[in-house]
């Protein structure tokens, strides 16, 4: 009977394994029903390779259908899952100072020392660290040969914003053992490889205590979104950061910038590896957190250093949250249907009119993520992913020159103020250039102009910036090591060391069609034959960083695809699993002025405004602060956002 009932359930399945890659059959069998509809409709699609050219609303229904997948399919926790409600969340109606006591049934999710969790299974490679060679991969693949740009589309404000995010989220916590890494002599000559050798740090393996995956690394910095580069992953760096008046934070008064401790090292939450460009943002949220502190205090007489403070906190990282989601993002993947589901993300589909006069109606897709009735982590508990630090390498953003502007001069055509001189961006970096003398000389809005008149690098290959071929690595404490690294290569180490999958199991990973030839991935004949030399035939081999950046990208977007749906499920995730975005997104917890101010900041542009309101004026022409900023506002499109069809 079994025999024939499996036979049976086999001759009607066959048509419907017929219309699905081979690659996911294994995967589509353990589905219930509606998931394989669901992946069925999804991978249709994909095998057209066209959603993005669908219009706005089918598109919304495609990335809809792809985040509910993935959501079931790629969160992977790491670490135990404790059951059980373990704290009262009324007892916590604040951000603390290391993240814990977020999430009622897991207080250390998501705090400082928690496991990075992941999207998908991990890979172990330790028979292929070195294969290919790291710095040959870095040398003939990632070394850039000539700058290029992202046009208009992306400018310098853009690339400190993501790594300003990047020091609020993710950093890796290392062990004491170094590793060497020895260039091989084909690439070897100073002019190929500015370090013949270098030694780093491995990352620390943690043993998880659980079965199945049973090793783990440890995030230093706490994964919510709650303003840690500013405010700190801990107790201690808060301490040093407070200046315990009404709430405040310290700054320098005289200059608007970050202060400097007595080594000369800046006094912020976050100090690690960072540049000019990120001191300026962090300096800037400084002022948005003493500015809501101000208000606060004027509207609240009797609330003391500590409420002021918590209620600043919670505001200053929604507006940054904000920000990042409708504006940022906005920007980075420039397409109508990203625009509405970026919105979709913060106000619902109903959008923002609706929700400021009825407030959260519906679920998710309708209400939006932010203010829903309850946190949703879909029983994985909150953590940022190893293969979400992995598709934020984009070092490739970063320019070799500073480019400084003149802003004592009358500004130019669209406001653009003449060059004033080219600094090179090792100046820029590390104690010299963001803390000592650099940043003071050149002032906040000098730096903040220049940014934004200077286009970002494009993330392709053969454009990773030659000055972090040969940089000085720096401690927690913002203290310089004495060992150079060539980032390139070890940013292709760590994904093996962290056995983040190669790019073609990372597409299978992510329900994505894999690549079976070079051809499938560019069309770039150069990058062909060199990927041919690196790697011969085997598309297997090829790294997730190589491949994310020698991908074919969707017309508007500045990332690949790939690393695009780590973010589908990624950034959704940052904002509905966090009590703080979700159940207490109220005026109990931020206040009614508080709430008030998240809700009528809607970019970039409304908190430069609030502090530099001169310096808009003069000098920005564009209507997005991270866009290069000559550019002119958009023309005006007549037909309704969800009904349009992508150019
Ligand atoms: C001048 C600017 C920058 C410098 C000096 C810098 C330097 C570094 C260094 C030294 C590391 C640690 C490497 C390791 O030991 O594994 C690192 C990691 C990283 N950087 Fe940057 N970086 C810069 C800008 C950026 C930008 C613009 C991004 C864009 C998203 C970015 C994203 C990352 C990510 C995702 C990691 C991995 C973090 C982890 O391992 O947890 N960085 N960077």
């Amino acid at each position: 009977m079994h025999v024939i009932m499996s036979s049976i359930r086999a001759l009607f399945s066959a048509p419907f394994y017929g219309l699905i890659h081979r690659d996911f059959h294994q995967l589509v069998a353990t589905m219930p029903l509606t998931d394989k509809i669901l992946f069925l409709i999804m991978h249709s699609v994909d095998k057209l390779g066209k959603w993005h050219r669908l219009p706005v609303f089918l598109g919304l229904i495609y990335l809809a259908i792809r985040r509910t997948l993935q959501q079931t399919y790629n969160l992977i926790n790491v670490g135990p899952t404790p059951v059980g409600i373990s704290f009262n969340p009324v007892d916590y109606p604040y951000r603390t100072s290391d993240g814990k006591f977020n999430d009622p049934f897991n207080e250390v999710a998501g705090s400082q020392g928690s496991f990075f969790g992941r999207n998908l299974q991990p890979v172990h490679q330790n028979d292929k660290l070195m294969k290919p060679d790291p710095v040959v991969v870095a040398t003939k693949l990632l070394a850039r040969t000539e700058f290029k740009d992202t046009g208009k589309q992306f400018n310098m404000i853009a690339v400190s914003w993501i790594q300003f995010m990047i020091h609020d989220w993710v950093d890796h916590l290392e062990d004491t053992q170094q590793i060497e890494l020895i260039a091989p002599s084909e690439v070897a000559s100073e002019y190929q490889c500015p370090l013949k050798s270098f030694k780093f740090y491995k990352t620390k393996e943690v043993p998880t205590d659980v079965n199945g995956i049973d090793i783990g690394h440890f995030n230093i910095r706490t994964s919510w979104w709650d303003g840690s580069a500013i405010y700190g992953s801990n107790k201690n760096t808060l301490l040093k950061v407070r200046t315990y008046k009404n709430g405040k934070l310290k700054i320098s008064e005289d200059s608007g910038l970050l202060p400097l401790d007595e080594d000369g090292v800046v006094v912020s939450g976050d100090v690690r590896n960072s540049w000019a460009g990120v001191s300026v943002l962090q300096a800037l949220f400084v002022k948005e957190h003493n500015a809501v502190c101000d208000a606060l205090k004027r509207e609240y007489g009797d609330l003391n250093d500590e409420d002021l403070y918590r209620h600043a906190r919670l505001v200053t990282s929604a507006v940054i949250a904000k920000v990042h989601t409708i504006d940022w993002t906005v920007e980075l993947l420039k397409t109508d249907t990203l625009l509405a589901a970026m919105r979709a993300n913060w106000y619902g589909l109903l959008g923002k009119k609706f929700k400021d006069a009825f407030g959260h109606v519906g679920g998710a897709i309708l209400g939006g993520l932010v203010g829903l009735p309850s946190p949703q982590n879909h029983g994985v508990p909150y953590s940022l992913t190893e293969e979400f630090t992995s598709v934020y390498r984009m070092h490739a953003l970063l320019p070799d020159n500073l480019l400084l502007r003149d802003i004592s001069a009358a500004p130019g055509p669209n406001k653009l103020p003449p060059l004033d001189e080219e600094v090179p961006m090792a100046e820029m970096i590390g104690l010299r250039g963001e803390r000592e003398t650099r940043l003071l000389q050149i002032g906040f809005e000098k730096q903040m102009v220049s940014m934004g008149y200077q286009p970002s690098g494009a993330l392709e290959l053969f454009n990773y910036p030659k000055f972090l071929r040969d940089l000085i690595p720096q401690d927690i404490d913002g203290k310089e090591r004495t060992d150079h690294v060539d980032l390139a290569a070890l940013e292709i180490y760590r994904d093996r060391e962290r056995k983040v999958a190669r790019y073609n199991e990372f597409r299978r990973g992510l329900m994505l069609i894999p690549i079976t030839n070079w051809e499938d991935l560019t069309d770039d004949a150069e990058a062909i034959k060199t990927l041919r030399e690196v790697y011969g035939d085997n598309v297997e081999d090829l790294d997730l960083l190589v491949g994310i950046m020698a991908e074919k990208k969707i017309p508007g977007f500045a990332i690949s695809e790939t690393a695009f749906h780590i973010f589908t499920v990624m950034a959704t995730r940052r904002l509905e699993a966090d009590r703080f975005f979700t159940s207490y997104f109220n005026k109990e917890t931020y206040t009614k002025k508080g709430l008030e101010w998240v809700n009528t900041t809607e970019n970039m542009k409304d908190v430069l405004q609030r502090h530099h309101p001169e310096m808009l004026t003069t000098w920005m022409n564009s209507s997005s602060v991270f866009t290069v900023w000559d550019s002119p506002p958009p023309s005006h499109n007549p037909v309704p956002l969800y009904l349009r069809f992508p150019n």
